[in-house]
């Protein structure tokens, strides 16, 4: 069943682990992270941005993944990732979606706030669990492009006021974090974490944890991470073995086979973030 993640991230709130969240684009990538995670047992989110719903056509994702669970006998929270328009998600809640991220962190404190407020009002009336953004991640996802020189940290005592407001089940912080690969190490920042966990009792979120060294992963769920984000490593294990298979065989052209090394790849990034959020068995 497609289901959302509140009851997910609060297990995993209590038992210090963390609920990964795999950005998916297509059947294959669906297939290998349902397939992986059925494997360890493990709760899972399954994420998309606009971008990806509009690509694979959000009643495709949403009857594949139904088809998914079925078959492999895991709930799937399918998730809707970096999404900004109010009907843009009440339409795809009422295609099936129950986990929705809405990022107005684009906006001032106030704006952001109403916006969220309006999306948690109609989320919660379909059991749909609503993550939001405070502070503002550098780096690429999809279209979305924030130069390091805009990208604020979370403020904690803004956190406070944030979730009380807005009545979220989650909230995503930026500690230093950024989407994509980082040029160099990134330096993050666990006392802010820990002030702000302090501060909020609902579960928290790592966005941009591609490139984020494991022990850093680690340090952040021990300090109450409860969701962390992984979309660029997957894409590049993924497109990196497709390319070594047509380099080493330049007239395939059959994606039965030229589609199995890519997946094979992206199964032992899976199985690698798994490890590192402690979440095999979980389920
Ligand atoms: P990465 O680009 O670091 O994988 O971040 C993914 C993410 O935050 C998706 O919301
Ligand atoms: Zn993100
Ligand atoms: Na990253």
């Amino acid at each position: 069943s497609i289901i959302s993640s509140h009851n997910m991230l609060k297990k995993a709130q209590k038992e210090q682990y963390a609920i990964p969240a795999f950005n998916i684009h297509n059947l294959e990538t669906m297939q290998v992270i349902v397939e992986t995670v059925a494997e360890c047992q493990s709760p899972v989110i399954l994420a998309g941005t606009p971008g990806t719903y509009s690509y694979a056509g959000t009643e495709n994702i949403i009857a594949i993944a139904n088809e998914l669970s079925r078959k492999h006998n895991v709930p799937l929270a399918v998730h809707l990732d970096h999404h900004e328009e109010f009907n843009d998600i009440t339409n795809k809640i009422n295609a099936g979606v129950r986990s929705v991220m809405i990022d107005g962190s684009h906006f001032p404190f106030d704006e952001n706030i109403a916006l969220v407020k309006r999306v948690v009002d109609y989320a919660h009336r379909y059991d749909v669990s609503v993550e939001a953004e405070l502070g503002r991640l550098g780096g690429v996802e999809d279209d979305l492009v924030v130069d390091a020189k805009d990208a604020l940290y979370t403020n904690p005592q803004q956190a406070i006021e944030f979730v009380k407001k807005t009545n979220i089940d989650s909230l995503a912080i930026a500690i230093g974090t950024a989407h994509g690969m980082y040029k160099s190490e990134p330096k993050l920042d666990f006392e802010r974490l820990s002030e702000i966990r302090s501060v909020v009792d609902i579960p928290l979120v790592l966005h941009g944890a591609s490139g984020v060294p494991d022990k850093d992963v680690r340090e952040c769920i021990k300090r109450g991470i409860c969701k962390v984000n992984v979309a660029t490593e997957l894409k590049i294990a993924f497109s990196d073995a497709l390319k070594q298979y047509f380099i080493e065989n330049p007239d395939a052209n059959d994606p039965r086979h030229y589609m199995k090394p890519a997946k094979a790849a992206m199964k032992e990034i899976v199985k690698k973030i798994i490890t590192t959020c402690g979440c095999a068995g979980k389920l």
